[in-house]
This record gives structure tokens, C-alpha cells and sequence, in this order.
């Protein structure tokens, strides 16, 4: 079974349903521990009230980067932690993180990237932007990642018809939905197969 940490600053919805695919058997992996830059995180109360070790490490309290990346890099390797899934992470991973942890770290993004993608592209923003565009059709992207915001190899997509929503809100609830439903989908086939990459792609073997 393979032991993943979950990397959440926020709500948690989707670190939530994955622990959950995991207890019901559907997702085989174990959650070592959850870690957050954010003590009001719901994620953190989740964690807790499940037994979950937590870590509250917050970027701007190290002198740089790579220190930061020392510091988290300490706890997965305490944590014997083979792959880092991202659940609604604010922070940049440091680069230390992704060299050690290279095509093993995947992040869930709400929306078919490469649109709507790169940095300040997170939670109501990017809902808004696609709004804004007039796109009738948006989606989600699980992606593993590099030092390129949302630029990492693409795991898994689906798109979603959209043209009844008239809110960013309205958008996001339905793309939350299938956030749901693929990333542990998508988790499970990354933990379970080979798989190489071609033109920024994760191909499965
Ligand atoms: C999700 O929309 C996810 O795609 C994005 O951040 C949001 C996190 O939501 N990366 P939650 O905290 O999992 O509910």
C-alpha cells in the first residue's frame, strides 16, 4: 500500500473524499499525515478528528524556499511518505520538494488547464475568469507538478457543460462534483501502474 501525505490550506473537500475512498476500500493507499500552512484550515479539523497526524508549517516563517523545503522534506522522510497529493494547496511547492519527490507529487486543478491556469488562478478566481471568457464548457485537470505553476505533466480530464451556470459559484459546485469523482480515480491509476511521459503527458503502460 502506498503512503501519500496530503498537502491542504483550505476547506478539504477533497482531501476528505479521498480519506474516505480509502476507508471504503476504493482507494488503496494510507494518508500518513496531513500538513497545512493554515491553523483555521478545515482540513486540519478534519485530520484531527480522524486520527490523522497533522504538521501546521507555514512558508514565511523560514528564510527562504529551500528551507522551507528542508522542513517539509523532514517530515515526509519521518513519515516514510512515497507520494504527495495536493488538496487544495495555496503555497508553492519549493524546488528541494519537487527534485526529491520528482512525478510524485499530483494536484488537483479546477479547470482544463492549460486555460485558467498559473499563478493567482486559485479557488473563485479561476471560476470567475472562465465565466468571464464566455467558455461554455469547463472541467477539472489532475496533473502532477513541477516548478511551473499548473504547468506539470496532465494525469487525468474531464470537462463539464457549464452554460446553464451564471455564477462563479454555480460553476464551482459542479466542478467540485467531478473533482470528486476523478481524483481518486486518477490517484489510484498513478499509484498502481507504470507510466512514462510524452509531450507533458502521463501515458500509462
Ligand atoms: C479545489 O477546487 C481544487 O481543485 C483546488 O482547490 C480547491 C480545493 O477545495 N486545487 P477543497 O479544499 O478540496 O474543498
Amino acid at each position: 500500500m502506498t503512503n501519500t501525505a496530503i498537502l491542504a490550506s483550505g476547506r478539504g473537500s477533497n482531501f476528505m473524499n479521498i480519506h474516505q475512498q480509502i476507508k471504503s476500500g476504493k482507494l488503496n493507499a494510507a494518508i500518513s499525515c496531513l500538513i497545512t500552512d493554515n491553523p483555521m484550515a478545515g482540513a486540519l479539523k478534519y485530520a484531527q478528528e480522524n486520527d490523522i497526524p497533522t504538521y501546521i508549517v507555514r512558508p514565511n516563517t523560514f528564510g527562504s524556499p529551500r528551507k522551507f523545503g528542508e522542513a517539509l522534506l523532514h517530515i515526509l522522510e519521518e513519515n516514510q511518505v512515497e507520494w504527495i497529493i495536493l488538496a487544495g494547496y495555496l503555497k508553492k511547492i519549493p524546488e528541494n520538494l519537487t527534485a526529491k519527490y520528482s512525478n510524485r507529487i499530483v494536484n488537483i486543478h479546477p479547470a482544463l488547464l492549460p486555460a485558467f491556469g498559473g499563478k493567482g488562478m486559485y479557488g473563485r478566481h479561476v471560476h470567475q475568469a472562465v465565466l468571464n471568457s464566455g467558455a461554455q464548457v469547463s472541467g477539472v485537470t489532475v496533473h502532477l507538478v513541477n516548478n511551473d505553476y499548473d504547468r506539470g505533466p496532465v494525469v487525468m480530464q474531464q470537462a463539464v457543460d457549464i452554460s446553464e451556470c451564471h455564477s462563479a459559484e454555480a460553476i464551482a459546485e459542479k466542478v467540485l462534483e467531478i473533482e470528486h469523482r476523478i481524483y481518486s480515480k486518477a490517484l489510484q491509476r498513478l499509484l498502481d501502474r507504470k507510466f512514462e511521459i510524452k509531450n507533458n503527458r502521463v501515458i500509462f503502460l
